[in-house]
């Protein structure tokens, strides 16, 4: 029997801002933005959304046809909002999972994802018969006017993880761990401490160990800002061909970092774009500061093509909305405040139609959301 993902869907949010108005606000040459560090757009939440609607908009298409056979519901963030309460426990109740799942909240920066993936695998060969859903949302925010800036973005990846997989089969991963201070955020902190120059350091050292050293046609990267698979590319015993990068890349050039999902965005930018094959195997690297690096095999199944949609996935990055540099500034700024707040309510004009799930309130810490009726 065959373990890995049978179905994958992603999430961005429907408002970018262009790095041109970026750059023209901070004084910077743009092609520093879009040459430099490859980045052409930033996807930005608007005040309605946070981790929990990003999460629920990733996973409600493909969790329809598995209400009742999801057992495990793995939801991988360094965005959280409780130290307590999984942010799973409210998608468990909007998405109207059955009583008896399992849910927890996984962290280890950027890699969380790539982890519980490996976990809900092992589950599923102990349980053939059930599924899991593993998801991972994020908003990757640094603050106004530093180095990180430009390496923002948000969103969010949903998998049905089970035996006999219609998209594509998990092979073993070669992984790798050592204790670094390149990028954290201690909990008193609302933005990351980044070391930039160790953080890409500490990134292709570990990709040099755990990397496999077999040719592959396509390997897809965690990409904090899209150049970094050119940096990564560079370290491979058979790097990719150009061309092909270009198509690695493409999603996270149009969204930005979503932390744990980059890999998989990339992933969908692969499937939507690129040549790939029935039972061909993509190498898949994770990476995650503080830190952990993983490689691994993908191979996708022969009728891959019946479970995915590329258009889907290039209308979704590409029918979304620009906003100003103010807009920018103003949302940012309130999700601050929305982040520290034990009451919120959000106004009527944030709340867009082009979303099915929205925070409606917060009231005394407690989360309300609500599905869209259209
Ligand atoms: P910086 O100091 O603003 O930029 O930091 P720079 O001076 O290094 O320039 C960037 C590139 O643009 C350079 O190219 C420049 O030459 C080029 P490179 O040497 O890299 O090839 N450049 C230009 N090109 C054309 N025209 C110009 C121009 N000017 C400069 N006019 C940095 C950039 C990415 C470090 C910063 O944005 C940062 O700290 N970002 C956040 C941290 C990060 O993304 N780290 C990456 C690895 S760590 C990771 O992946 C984990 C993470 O996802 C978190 C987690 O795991 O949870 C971040």
């Amino acid at each position: 029997m065959k373990f890995g993902i049978d179905q994958l869907n992603i999430y961005v949010p429907r408002h970018y801002l262009d790095m041109a108005s970026l750059a023209s606000a901070r004084g910077v040459d743009v092609n520093k933005y879009k040459v430099g560090i490859g980045q052409h757009k930033m996807a930005i939440i608007a005040p309605h959304e946070d981790i929990v609607t990003m999460a629920l908009e990733a996973s409600y298409d493909i969790v329809l046809e598995h209400r009742n056979d999801i057992d495990l519901l793995l939801f991988a963030t360094e965005s959280g909002i409780d130290f307590s309460k999984a942010a799973g426990n409210y998608v468990h109740k909007m998405l109207e999972l059955k009583p008896n799942v399992r849910i927890l909240e996984v962290k280890q920066a950027c890699y969380a994802l790539t982890g519980a993936l490996q976990l809900a695998v092992d589950f599923i060969k102990n349980h053939p018969t059930k599924k899991a859903l593993v998801i991972s949302s994020d908003i990757a925010w640094y603050g106004f006017n530093n180095p990180g800036e430009s390496t923002q973005g948000a969103g969010a990846i949903a998998m049905i993880v089970s035996a006999n997989p219609r998209l594509a089969v998990i092979g073993e991963g070669t992984y790798f761990t050592e204790e670094k201070t390149d990028f954290f955020r201690p909990s008193y902190q609302e933005v990351p401490t980044v070391d930039g120059k160790l953080s890409i350091r500490c990134y292709n050292d570990i990709l040099k160990q755990v990397e496999h050293q077999k040719p592959f046609r396509y390997v897809c990267f965690h990409m904090p800002f899209a150049n970094m698979a050119n940096k990564a590319n560079e370290q491979l015993t058979h790097p990719i061909s150009n061309d092909r990068l270009e198509h690695v890349k493409y999603f996270t050039q149009e969204v930005g970092n979503i932390y744990n999902g980059s890999l998989y965005l990339s992933l969908a930018s692969v499937l939507s774009l690129s040549d790939v094959t029935p039972n061909e195997t993509i190498g898949m690297f994770s990476y995650g500061s503080g830190s952990i690096g993983e490689f691994y095999p993908l191979t996708l199944t022969p009728n891959f093509k019946t479970v995915i949609s590329p258009n889907k996935f290039l209308n979704h990055i590409q029918t979304r909305q620009e906003i100003s540099i103010a807009t920018y500034e103003k949302w940012m700024t309130e999700f601050i405040e929305k982040e520290k707040s034990s009451d919120y309510q959000t106004s009527l004009d944030a709340r867009t139609k082009t979303t099915r799930f929205y925070l409606k309130a917060i009231s005394n810490g407690h989360r309300i959301y609500e599905k869209s009726t259209f």
